[in-house]
C-alpha cells in the first residue's frame, strides 16, 4: 500500500469546533512552521537555536522539534529505512500543525531526505504555513565535519540507510529560503532567514 494513502475509518466523526485556531487572530504575528531539511552536519540543529532565540526575541513563541531529540521520544520506534523515515516527518509535521494551531511559530530540523515526504508535510501544514528552508552544505563538507562521527561508521559500513552515502537525498528544487552553510556564518544564515520572513510572512 503507498504510504501516503488515506486510511479512512467510517467510524470517526470530526467534531466542528467553533474555534479551531483560537489563538491566531490574537497574536501579533502569523505562527508559522519553519521546515529545515538538510543532510547530516549540514548546520539544521544550530541554525534552528540560532533561529529560535531571534524569534524568541521578536516575541513570538516558538518550539524547536529536532530530529535527534524527538527520535528519542516521539519516535523513538522509528529507524532509518524509507518508511520509516516518512513516517517520522508525517508525526512531526502533524505535530507541527497542532502547534502551529495552538499560536505558536514551529521550528523542524529534519534530513526529511525525500522531496516527497517533504510535499506531504507541506500539505498537512497548509502552504501558507510553511517555509522551506534548505540547510545546504556539499557532502565532502558535512563529511569533513562530522560532529557525530557518523559519516566515519557509515564509510566503515557500521551505519546503514546513511543519508548521502547510501541513502538518497533529494535536494530541494524551489524551497522558500537556501542558506550554504559553507559560505555563511550561523548569524548571516539566520539573518537570511528572518529577512525572507519579514518580507513573506508578516501579519496578515
Ligand atoms: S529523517 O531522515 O527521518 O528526517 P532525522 O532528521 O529524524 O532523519 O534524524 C537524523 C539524525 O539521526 C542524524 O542527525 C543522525 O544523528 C542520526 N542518524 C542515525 N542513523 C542515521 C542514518 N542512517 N541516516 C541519517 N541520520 C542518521
Amino acid at each position: 500500500m503507498n504510504y501516503f494513502a488515506q486510511r479512512p475509518n467510517q467510524n470517526l466523526h470530526a467534531f466542528a469546533f467553533t474555534q479551531p485556531h483560537a489563538g491566531h487572530s490574537r497574536l501579533p504575528y502569523q505562527p508559522m512552521v519553519v521546515w529545515m531539511t538538510g543532510i547530516s552536519a549540514s548546520g539544521k540543529s544550530t541554525i534552528a537555536d540560532a533561529l529560535d532565540v531571534a524569534l524568541q526575541a521578536q516575541g513570538r513563541l516558538t518550539c524547536i522539534l529536532d530530529g535527534d531529540s524527538v527520535r528519542g521520544g516521539l519516535c523513538r520506534d522509528l529507524g532509518f529505512t524509507d518508511s520509516d523515515r516518512d513516517e517520522n516527518i508525517r508525526r512531526v509535521a502533524e505535530v507541527a500543525r497542532l502547534m502551529l494551531e495552538a499560536g505558536l511559530s514551529v521550528i523542524v530540523a529534519l534530513i526529511s531526505p525525500s522531496s516527497a515526504s517533504r510535499h506531504y508535510a507541506r500539505s498537512i501544514i497548509g502552504n501558507e504555513y510553511f517555509v522551506e528552508v534548505h540547510v545546504d552544505a556539499p557532502l565532502e563538507t558535512a563529511e569533513l565535519r562530522d560532529p557525530k562521527g557518523l559519516y566515519k561508521k557509515a564509510r566503515l559500513g557500521l551505519i546503514k540507510h546513511f543519508t548521502g552515502i547510501d541513502s538518497n537525498y533529494d535536494v530541494p528544487v524551489f524551497p522558500e529560503v537556501r542558506v550554504d552553510t559553507q559560505a555563511l556564518s550561523v548569524e548571516q544564515s539566520v539573518q537570511t532567514i528572518l529577512d525572507w520572513v519579514a518580507r513573506n510572512h508578516a501579519r496578515t
